[in-house]
């Protein structure tokens, strides 16, 4: 059976309805009579799926883990559409708490394994210290691009996120794969070079893992702007978007903006929801 927790709902009615397997709600917030009626077989697993976007939803999760937990499945399988606190995944100033291994550490109590979707950086993963795998949600980002664009380049606005663009690439069939180079000089200000790439006459498509700020993605949108493409596509797996990203990137020109919905926002518009319920077949 497959349960969500608030910030995960659209996600986890689609992994249920792939699945073929009941979508339970075992929220008691509101709902008690319906969560003590959940019966769970000795033999059954519990699929728990939630975004930590805020501590608030970090929590909401762990409760979640918690109430499927008390029903003593065979087994608990968490997984996280969007892994919150997972860039601050090592001491960058002293005295600093290594926030991606202390929510990795509380989520691993109470499951036996984790699904992440495009986590920052992989190696976050080591922090569960339990069976703790990626899916990657990048190929979706390929399915609502036009079938006639002009000698595409899928783009990375930086090294990191070269991977990404290719597996977007890979699953479109076709287009040259490149990257910009990132300096970030404070939580909202990079700067981008292409380092001498001209991309004139090309169809763009960049793909990051995620939109925060929307800081890394206007830089690219400008730096694109100076050369003579041709339509620019901007997509990302976690449309994260807080404060004005929405409108900073509308400033600065951009007309085709998508993303999956490991986080649900009104550019959610492709599902990550086929990639995780593959690795939940498995
Ligand atoms: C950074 O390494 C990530 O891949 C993204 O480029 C970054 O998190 C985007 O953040 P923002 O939208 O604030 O520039």
């Amino acid at each position: 059976m497959i349960t969500g927790t608030s910030t995960a709902q659209a996600i986890a009615a689609a992994v249920s309805q792939r699945l073929g397997e009941p979508l339970v709600d075992l929220d008691a917030d509101g709902t008690a009579e319906a969560a003590e009626n959940v019966t769970v077989g000795a033999d059954e697993r519990v699929v728990v799926i939630g975004s930590t976007t805020s501590s608030r939803s970090h929590l909401e999760l762990l409760e979640l883990q918690e109430r499927a937990l008390e029903r003593d499945p065979a087994e608990i399988v968490t997984v996280i559409p969007y892994l919150g606190y997972a860039r601050q995944d090592k001491l960058f100033e002293p005295g600093q708490a290594i926030s991606a291994r202390a929510v990795a550490r509380a989520i691993a109590a109470s499951t036996d394994r984790v699904y992440s979707v495009n986590p920052h950086n992989i190696s976050v993963l080591d922090y569960f210290g339990i069976p703790a795998e990626p899916v990657d949600a990048a190929p979706q980002l390929a399915k609502p691009l036009p079938d006639d664009l002009v000698e595409p380049v899928f783009l990375g606005p930086d090294e990191d996120a070269e991977w990404l663009a290719r597996s977007v690439r890979n699953t479109y069939g076709v287009g040259l794969v490149e990257n910009f180079e990132k300096v970030r000089h404070s939580a909202t200000e990079v700067e981008l070079s292409a380092d001498e790439k001209d991309f004139s006459g090309r169809d763009v498509v960049l793909v990051d893992d995620m939109i925060a700020t929307g800081g890394t993605m206007s830089e690219a949108v400008n730096l694109l702007a100076r050369q003579d493409t041709r339509r620019v596509f901007v997509t990302c797996i976690h449309p994260l978007l807080v404060e004005n990203a929405l409108s900073k990137l509308h400033r600065a020109g951009v007309q085709s903006l998508y993303a999956t919905d490991t986080i649900d926002r009104s550019i959610s518009q492709v599902s990550a929801a086929p990639p995780i319920a593959d690795v939940l077949q498995q």
